[in-house]
């Protein structure tokens, strides 16, 4: 079974390749397009989808639920430590699914896991270092289908390793961006898409969240506790074992998909339009240094750790049909959370931070309406159709909405909506934003991962026939 899925995956490489350079509809949300092909896989229909997880902590858990929920099966799924293990074999028991294989012992049990299992898809959660090797192991070893989660990739080598990975083997690797499947962001899609704002031409949006008691806590706990012990990496628990790390030896933004998804679907970034160069600039770094002695004392053993990453890193990008965006990356503050979303064209703006909407002839002159009665008049068919049993799934419901569309392009055999060009291009904001910095806010080049397909790819992700796009392509 397994040799003749991974014949066949071979066979159908230079077909995907050209699936993934056509820009074809995602069966899931619009008609097929004239000449697509189906993405290669063993699957039967009316199976259910059997998933393999890499890396079963917190977020894992949140994909187990959703894939139980949707019918499919957690087959097998590899971790190395003891107790993310347990809580993961007792989700899946008090969800009902079947018990899984388990994959163990060692950083690398995960080669073992797939040269042994065959799997409809394959979920990488794990420590973002962890990503890439595992996204191409796991396309290599001929999953057709591999959701890896957020940010995909860290270098520049690490997209490129994503995008040729995958032409090579024809698997599809789609990038967990659950925020592309916010309500109101998808509202705000099917807005833009039929011109409610006119002619986009700026975004803001980034990742506004005080992860402070995340980066630090006393080993049992997933946040700090006021009083309780401050600790990183091995001793430390869930992501203070590994995200803050990057604090310490990396100056730029570390986490900028959650904006740079959405505002990429909305721009046609890699479908008519791409990123094409980059600035960004650091503040002092002092968030962390001040929650050390803040809350240790000033002799904590921590208290000449220096932080590389600057609180607040913005990047500018600039886009090929004319548009800027504004990335911001701002983790170490003491702030509310927010994802700073700002979509603005010629005859409106979208402005998250207040979540309200101004429409020129349609609002009051000069005066802002409220967000949510345009949410709902715009709301997206995923929310029109499924926001009843997304209710209890993490996230507001987003995180359904991403298994859901995952699940029906893996039903379907079709490409992803968020593929390995979009992982790519996102991601690359960490590393050119790194490199910009590190230059002094000097302009740095994004490569063009579809190497010119971009001219002709078209947008195929969350296509809603009750809001038609005006959007013109040459
Ligand atoms: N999309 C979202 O909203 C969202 C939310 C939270 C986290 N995330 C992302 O999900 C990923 C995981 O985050 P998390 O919060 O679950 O972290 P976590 O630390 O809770 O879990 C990571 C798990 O990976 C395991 N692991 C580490 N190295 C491994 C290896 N070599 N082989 C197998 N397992 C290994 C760890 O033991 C741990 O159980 C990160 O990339 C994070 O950025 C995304």
């Amino acid at each position: 079974m397994k040799e003749n899925r991974r014949s066949f995956l071979r066979k159908a490489t230079v077909a995907s390749i050209g699936i993934a350079s056509l820009g074809l509809a995602n069966a899931a949300n619009a008609e097929p397009q004239k000449d697509e092909k189906k993405v290669a896989s063993a699957r039967k229909s009316g199976d259910p989808i059997c998933v393999g997880l890499i890396g079963a902590g917190s977020r894992s858990r949140e994909h187990v639920s959703n894939v139980i929920a949707l019918g499919g099966q957690i087959t097998a799924f590899c971790d190395i430590q003891q107790l993310s293990i347990d809580r993961t074999n007792k989700l899946i028991a008090d969800r009902g699914g079947k018990k899984a294989n388990v994959y163990t012992g060692s950083p690398r049990a995960f080669e073992e896991m797939l040269a042994k299992e065959t799997f409809d898809a394959v979920i990488i959660a794990s420590p973002w270092e962890w990503h890439v090797p595992m996204s191409i192991a796991a396309m290599k070893a001929g999953v057709p289908y591999v959701g890896v989660e957020v940010s995909a990739a860290n270098t520049l080598e690490e997209c490129w390793d994503l995008v040729n990975i995958s032409e090579q083997t024809g698997s599809q690797l789609m990038i967990l961006e659950n925020v592309c499947y916010r309500q109101d962001v998808m509202a705000v899609l099917n807005m833009v898409r039929t011109g409610l704002f006119g002619e986009i031409i700026h975004c803001r949006c980034g990742y506004e969240h005080d992860l402070r008691d995340v980066k630090f806590n006393d080993g049992k706990n997933y946040t700090y506790q006021e009083g309780g012990e401050i600790l990183f990496g091995k001793e430390a628990f869930a992501e203070a074992q590994w995200r803050t790390q990057h604090s310490i030896y990396r100056n730029g933004d570390l986490y900028p998909t959650h904006g740079a998804g959405p505002v990429a679907e909305y721009l046609n970034i890699n479908r008519g339009n791409r990123f094409l160069n980059l600035s960004a600039m650091a503040t002092q770094s002092r968030g962390l240094h001040k929650f050390i002695i803040d809350k240790g004392g000033a002799n904590h053993p921590y208290k000449d750790i220096v932080f590389n990453c600057g609180d607040i890193v913005t990047s500018m990008i600039k886009c090929a049909n004319g548009q800027t965006v504004i990335v911001t990356h701002d983790t170490n503050s003491a702030r509310p959370y927010s994802l700073g979303f700002r979509v603005q064209g010629t005859d409106g703006l979208w402005y998250n931070d207040g979540n309200t909407i101004y429409v020129e002839g349609q609002s009051k002159p000069h005066a802002w309406d409220k967000a949510k009665d345009w949410v709902d008049k715009y709301n997206h068919a995923l929310w029109r159709d499924l926001s009843e049993k997304a209710k209890e799934a993490g996230h507001g419901g987003m995180d359904y909405m991403m298994m859901y569309d995952f699940f029906q392009t893996i039903k379907n055999n079709a490409p992803v909506p968020l593929d390995a060009y979009d992982a790519a291009a996102w991601s690359a904001i960490s590393a050119l934003s790194e490199a910009s910095i590190a230059q002094g806010g000097s302009v740095v080049d994004f490569p063009d991962f579809t190497r010119g397909q971009w001219i002709k790819r078209r947008p195929i992700f969350a296509i809603d026939d009750k809001f038609p796009s005006v959007q013109k392509f040459y």
